[in-house]
């Protein structure tokens, strides 16, 4: 059974997902090891978590590809909720080597040290990008399966490693969760997503401007068939995202591999999210019309019913509420993010 007392190991538990998660964890009373190798994320994210929640976690500075440390951090744990892995879409085009080596082989030897340790429940962050070119909308777990980059491909291998895992030993308990678009920051504005260099999504781009620290917002594509031309996404809070987790931890107490999509059910265009972020920092965000970003898909947004059937779980917090806590967190982090 995986009840609260038990002991959880997060890879890339510093990163932005993996941080939010941490918190609602320890809040429910799960002793918390982080195993991260800070490449997208500071120390200091550590402290924070442990400040919001006054709980310690137990930190490893390491890679998942290092047999020995993972068997160290692993030791005693009863379930791996699995961050840890490389996200960049445009970087992944580039170094398609370096995804493969993170991403799957990372996950390899996360799957082969668990094996050994007779650990065999996971949770694994998958994302929305494993459905490739909508056939229909929204998207279902039953949606065809396809990738668009290597960064997406490093997904669906690893989606279909676990599948089979599962199938050669059904004593395994996987919950893959692919989730949408992740946004905001937690309500304390001491963690958020805080990307190194330009960022490549809309949201920490929209608050870089907010605070003035880019000019303008480059919207990507005004010509799509959509209600205003412009790109529609999933967004969902990253809090939301984290009480996923929590509720998903409890379907691994039964051995199963079910793929559940973690998101809203409602769709958003990029000039909408402009409008939001707008109205929560009380002046305009200025914004560009650009060409297309390659790649791109002019819209997509998930069918959530299967998250509520069998974990209990539906978002609860709105576009606006999204927006006014990465402002906040935006604004605590001032402008050194350059
Ligand atoms: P993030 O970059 O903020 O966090 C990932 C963390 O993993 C970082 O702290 C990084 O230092 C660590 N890490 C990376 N490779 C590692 C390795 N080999 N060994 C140890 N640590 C390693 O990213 P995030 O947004 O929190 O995403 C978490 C997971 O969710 C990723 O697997 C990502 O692909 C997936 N995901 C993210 C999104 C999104 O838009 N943020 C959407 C869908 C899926
Ligand atoms: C959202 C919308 C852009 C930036 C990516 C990955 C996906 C998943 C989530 C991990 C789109 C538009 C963006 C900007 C813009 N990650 N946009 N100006 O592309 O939906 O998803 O992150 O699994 O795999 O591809 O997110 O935030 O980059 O873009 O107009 O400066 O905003 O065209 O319509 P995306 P995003």
């Amino acid at each position: 059974m995986v009840e609260s007392s038990m002991k959880i190991l997060i890879t890339g538990g510093a990163g932005f997902i993996g941080s939010h998660t941490c918190i609602e964890l320890l809040n429910a009373g799960f002793e918390v090891i982080i195993l991260d190798n800070l490449c997208n994320s500071v120390l200091s994210v550590i402290e924070k978590v442990e400040q919001i929640t006054q709980k310690k976690v137990i930190f490893y500075q390491g890679d998942i590809r290092d047999e020995v440390t993972l068997e160290l951090a692993m030791h005693g744990c009863d379930a791996v909720i699995h961050f840890a892995g490389l996200k960049a879409v445009g970087e992944s085009v580039e170094k398609p080597l370096k995804y493969y080596d993170n991403n799957v082989y990372g996950t390899l030897c996360l799957l082969r040290t668990m094996q050994k340790l007779c650990i065999k429940k996971i949770i694994f962050s998958s994302s929305a990008t494993v459905y490739g070119e909508p056939k229909f909308l929204p998207y279902t777990e039953e949606h065809p399966l396809s990738a668009m980059n290597p960064y997406g491909q490093t997904k669906l291998v690893v989606e279909e490693m676990l599948r089979a895992l599962y199938v050669s030993d059904p004593t395994w308990s996987i919950a893959i969760l692919r989730y949408f678009n992740p946004v905001g920051a937690h309500e304390s504005g001491l963690i958020g997503e805080d990307p190194r260099g330009i960022p490549n999504n809309l949201m920490p781009y929209i608050a870089q401007v907010a605070i003035g620290l880019r000019e303008y917002v480059n919207v990507f594509g005004n010509d799509y068939d959509t209600p205003d031309g412009t790109g529609i996404r999933d967004y969902i809070h990253v809090v939301d995202l984290a009480l996923g987790h929590l509720k998903a931890l409890q379907l691994l107490n039964t051995s199963q591999c079910t793929a559940i999509n973690l998101g809203t059910g409602q769709g958003y265009s990029v000039l909408e999210v402009i409008k939001s972020f707008s109205k929560v920092c009380g002046f305009s965000i200025p914004y560009r019309i650009a060409p297309r970003r390659e790649g791109d898909l002019p819209a997509y947004y998930a069918e959530p019913k299967k998250a509520k059937e069998l974990l209990g779980w539906e978002a609860q917090h709105d576009l606006m509420k999204m927006c006014n806590d990465m402002w906040q967190f935006q604004k605590n982090n001032g402008q050194d993010t350059l």
